[in-house]
């Protein structure tokens, strides 16, 4: 039943008005969304919804505008903003040897047969601020494989890739990652890849030598390489079902025959329409290899 308000005029219930700023919201994001991709073409479409709704809500309140309108208002005659925009829409949240034992799968699983070829390519997708890449490098080296590998880190966001080339981390960081580097199979000490000064640590520069960093966007760009590896962890959780389906497709015509997925410990390929081109080689790593024939 309708309250009635000091003037006598029924106020609207308050589930009422919540669902109301609800369905304001999601035509704004539509909105948004589609301004984003016709003016820059960049295709958040099929982004799940819920998370994209937190970071477009937090980007509105970071930029300090009232409104997702308002936001997509300044993001329509203001390109010079969109790197920002983007920034605020990746969530480039990494660390060194995330999840360990997915690097010891790769490292006992993956390299001896990467060993067998004369060079090695490797895409690592979804690279956020490049932790993931030069964890991965660090392993390479240890492997002796390192110096005929040639590894290519993208990611959507320009601001995360700037970053990532940096290869310039907060110092807090070292003792949780060496760590997790002992645990991922490391065989020397993660001091020896970096040199600290003050609060900062900056990696061996002989870890970025064979890395090559670039805007790749998983939506809208195509295939680029042969590669042996592909690496593409936390970022499929972010896409709607049909959308990962595309990208895995991409994926696997990226792959060179019997090369290796890994899409880590938070996303699978069980439900995937290319489940069928791949076997597994390790279920807790989520590590596929590409069927012969596929
Ligand atoms: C949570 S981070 C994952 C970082 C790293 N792979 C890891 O697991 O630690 C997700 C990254 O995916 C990137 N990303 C999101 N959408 C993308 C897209 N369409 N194409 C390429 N990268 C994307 C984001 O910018 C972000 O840096």
């Amino acid at each position: 039943m309708t309250a009635p308000t000091r003037n006598g005029a029924p106020e609207a219930p308050r589930d009422e008005q919540a669902r109301d700023a609800l369905a304001l919201e999601e035509i704004e994001l539509d909105l948004f969304v589609e301004a984003l991709n016709r003016r820059y073409g960049y295709d958040f479409r099929d982004y799940s919804r819920a998370s994209l709704a937190r970071r477009v809500r937090n980007l509105v309140a970071s930029l300090d505008v009232p409104t997702v309108s308002d936001l997509t208002a300044r993001l329509l005659h203001a390109p010079e903003r969109l790197p920002e925009v983007i920034a605020g829409l990746s969530v480039p949240v990494s660390e060194f040897f995330r999840d360990p034992h997915v690097f010891r799968a790769l490292k006992e699983k993956v390299f001896p047969h990467l060993a067998s070829y004369p060079h090695i390519t490797i895409w690592q997708a979804g690279c956020a601020h490049g932790e993931e890449v030069y964890s991965l490098a660090i392993l390479l080296s240890e492997a002796g494989l390192y110096e005929r590998t040639r590894i290519f880190a993208t990611d959507i966001s320009k601001a995360a890739i700037d970053r990532a080339r940096e290869g310039i981390y907060p110092l807090r960081e070292a003792p949780d990652a060496a760590r997790r580097y002992l645990a991922a199979g490391g065989t020397h000490s993660f001091s020896a890849y970096y040199h600290a000064r003050y609060d900062l640590m900056k990696l061996d520069e002989q870890l970025i030598s064979r890395v090559t960093f670039a805007e790749h966007n998983l939506v809208t760009d195509g295939v680029f390489c042969e590669a042996h590896l592909v690496l593409c962890r936390n970022v499929l959780i972010y896409f709607t079902t049909p959308l990962q389906d595309r990208v895995l497709a991409r994926f696997a015509e990226t792959l060179v025959r019997g090369g290796f997925l890994c899409v880590g410990t938070r996303e699978n390929l069980e439900f995937s329409l290319t489940r069928s081109k791949f076997q597994l080689v390790d279920e807790g790593a989520r590590i596929y290899r590409l069927k012969a024939g596929a």
